[in-house]
C-alpha cells in the first residue's frame, strides 16, 4: 500500500490544483470502461465543481455518486446532491442513469440500507470500483459523515450507514470505512486555517475518522497552505 502523497498548494493554486487532479484521472481513463466518481459535501467542493462543470472532459460512461449526504430532501438548502446539481450536474450531459444520490426514505436506516443494496450491485464482485473518492475533512477531523465519538466509527460490514449525528447535526448518511475503501484512489480536499489542527492530528498523529484512511491504489491529500499551516511533515 502506497503512503499517501501530501501536497500542499498555495491558498491561491487550491481550486485550480483540486480541478488538475480530478481532471488528469477523469481525462486519463478507459472511455469504454465506466468511471465511477464519488462526490463530497460542504463547501470546499463547490467551487472544484463549477470549474469541473466548464472543463474540457467526456462524461461519456461516468457514473456519479455520493460519499454521504444530510439526510433532508434533494431540493433543501442542506442536500449535497443540490450543492452538486447545481453547481456541476445540472450544466453537464450525464443520463438520469448515471447519477447515483443517496434515496431519501422514510428513515435514514432505510435510505443506507437501499444505497448499500446499489453499492454492492455495483461493486460487491469487484469488477468495478469507486474510481475517485473525492473527500473533504471537518475541523473536528470528520470525513465523509463519519464524525469522532459516534456509532459511524464501528467497523461494519456493510457500505453505507444512516444515523443522527447529534441534536445539532442532526440525522446523517454515509459510507463506513468499507465504502470508502472500496475506493481506488482517494482524494481528500482541504482548505482553510480552521482545518489545520485536524489535518496535523490526523496526518502526523493519526488521530481522527480520516487517519489511516487510503484507496486501493492512491490516496491524495490536497491541503492549501493555510490548512497545513500545523503540519511539521517534509512538505
Ligand atoms: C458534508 C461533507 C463533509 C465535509 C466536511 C468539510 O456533507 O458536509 O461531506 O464531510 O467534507 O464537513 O466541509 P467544508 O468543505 O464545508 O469545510
Amino acid at each position: 500500500m502506497e503512503r499517501p502523497k501530501i501536497e500542499v498548494a498555495p491558498a491561491s493554486r487550491f481550486v485550480e490544483r483540486a480541478l488538475e487532479t480530478v481532471l488528469e484521472r477523469l481525462n486519463g481513463r478507459k472511455l469504454a470502461k465506466p468511471f465511477h466518481l464519488f462526490l463530497s459535501g460542504g463547501s470546499t467542493p463547490k467551487a472544484i465543481y463549477e470549474r469541473l462543470a466548464e472543463a474540457p472532459v467526456s462524461w461519456v460512461n461516468v457514473h456519479v455518486w455520493w460519499g454521504d449526504e444530510r439526510f433532508v430532501p434533494h431540493d433543501h438548502p442542506d442536500s449535497n446532491y443540490r450543492m452538486a446539481y447545481e453547481a456541476l450536474l445540472h450544466r453537464i450531459e450525464l443520463p438520469s442513469w448515471q447519477v447515483h444520490p443517496w434515496p431519501i426514505l422514510s428513515t435514514p436506516e432505510l435510505s443506507a440500507e437501499t444505497y448499500h443494496r446499489d453499492l454492492s450491485r455495483a461493486f460487491g464482485d469487484g469488477e468495478e470500483a469507486p474510481d475517485l473518492q473525492l473527500l473533504g475533512l471537518g475541523d473536528d477531523g470528520h470525513t465523509a459523515s463519519i464524525f469522532p465519538e459516534t456509532s459511524a466509527l464501528e467497523n461494519r460490514p456493510v457500505y453505507a450507514y444512516g444515523y443522527t449525528v447529534d441534536r445539532i447535526l442532526g440525522p446523517r448518511l454515509t459510507l463506513t470505512f468499507a465504502g470508502l475503501r472500496l475506493s481506488r484512489t482517494m482524494l481528500f480536499l482541504v482548505k482553510g486555517r480552521q482545518k489545520s489542527q485536524a489535518v496535523a492530528d490526523t496526518l502526523e498523529h493519526g488521530e481522527g475518522p480520516a487517519a489511516g484512511l487510503q484507496g486501493k491504489e492512491e490516496t491524495i491529500w490536497l491541503v492549501d497552505s493555510e490548512a497545513a499551516a500545523d503540519l511539521t511533515l517534509e512538505k
